[in-house]
């Protein structure tokens, strides 16, 4: 306590001392040594596609938040869809959480951004249990592949990894970047023009319906298809989710993205993206951009929720080093 105050008096004590959980250093390493390094990549996330268009607010939002995000303006968006995970060469079919990032352009002010995957909630409640997955997912010398006794060992170690694992074990990975809903995970706290908060969780609902890969398709399906979908998709015309709030009630969780709220809180929708053209990221507009989670702007706080407050580090220093490594930042 002494050696923390002794270091904040000298602004020596960073966030991720404070937080006594790994620092931010720590984690990036554990996903290298889990995934590889591709240079000049993303370090997690690292297959991705770019697209832009807009989102247009319906009004609701504005009772809970003075963000322009609300006003009703059309409100331009470079959107990163992705596979989670750090190697290029990882399948579609992959087992995994699909990602939306989206940064809202608003005029003359900071961008908004959010970064969003499709579970309903997370496999880690604290950045602790993101960096021992990480760990037990390093490839064995002997085998090349994660050494499936590490993975059993983290899985029953960490109770909190289970509802996500047994989401994606009991639901295909959808058929399309397009046919999948995103979640925020974390819990936000909505400031209204009047000052008065409100707890949020959101989730960006798909008008092409949830739609999964079947088990053949599963079973048999190609690498690579993600990217090509969606860019044949947005060629027969626009693309759209539905933003829909959940408003969350006292004593709901508040700092835990591996919780889900009880199914019978009030969600009000108050607006839709659409996206109306999509390209390769190594063409796109959003290779260099960071979906740093915590740049929200007025109206929109985060909560204390360690992983949500990890995250803004951490990408940072992801996007240090493939900026160091290549020019071309992808
Ligand atoms: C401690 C927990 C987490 C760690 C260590 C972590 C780490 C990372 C890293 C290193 C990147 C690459 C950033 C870049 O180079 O720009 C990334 C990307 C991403 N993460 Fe996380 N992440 C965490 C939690 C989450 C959560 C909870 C979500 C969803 C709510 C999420 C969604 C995403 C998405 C969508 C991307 C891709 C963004 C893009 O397209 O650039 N992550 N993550």
């Amino acid at each position: 306590m002494a050696l923390v105050a002794v270091l904040l008096s000298l602004g020596l004590a960073t966030a991720s001392f404070a937080r006594s959980g790994p620092t931010a250093e720590q984690l990036i390493t554990a996903i290298e040594n889990a995934f590889g390094i591709t240079p000049g990549q993303r370090r997690n996330h690292i297959k991705g596609t770019c697209a832009t268009g807009v989102f247009v607010a319906n009004g609701n939002g504005a009772r809970f938040s003075r963000s322009p995000l609300f006003s009703g303006r059309a409100v331009p968006v470079v959107a990163r869809f992705s596979l989670a995970g750090g190697k290029p060469k990882a399948p579609d079919t992959t087992r995994n959480p699909r990602g939306l990032g989206l940064q809202f352009q608003l005029s003359g002010e900071q961008p908004l951004n959010m970064a969003m995957i499709s579970t309903p909630v997370f496999g880690a409640a604290t950045p602790r249990t993101f960096h021992d997955n990480m760990i037990a997912l390093a490839p064995d010398p002997a085998t090349g592949k994660p050494n499936p006794e590490a993975v059993k060992a983290f899985r029953a170690s960490h109770p909190d990894n289970q509802a996500q694992s047994a989401f994606l074990a009991t639901n295909n990975p959808p058929v399309s970047y397009a046919t999948s809903s995103y979640y925020s995970l974390h819990a936000f706290r909505f400031i209204n023009r009047a000052n008065r908060s409100t707890l949020v969780r959101w989730q960006f609902v798909p008008h092409d319906g949830e739609q999964r890969l079947t088990a053949e398709a599963l079973a048999s399906g190609p690498a690579n298809f993600l990217e090509q979908r969606l860019l044949e998709r947005t060629k027969q015309g626009p693309v759209k989710w539905d933003l829909v709030l959940t408003l969350g009630r006292p004593g709901d969780v508040e700092n835990d993205p591996s919780v889900a709220w009880p199914e019978d809180r009030t969600r009000v929708t108050v607006g839709t993206l659409t996206l109306t053209a999509a390209t390769p990221q190594a063409d796109g507009s959003c290779g260099a951009v960071v979906f740093d989670p915590l740049v929200l702007g007025d109206g929109i706080q985060p909560t204390d929720d360690p992983v949500l407050q990890a995250r803004s580090e951490v990408y940072g220093l992801s996007y240090a080093r493939r900026s160091a490594e290549s020019s071309a930042v992808r």
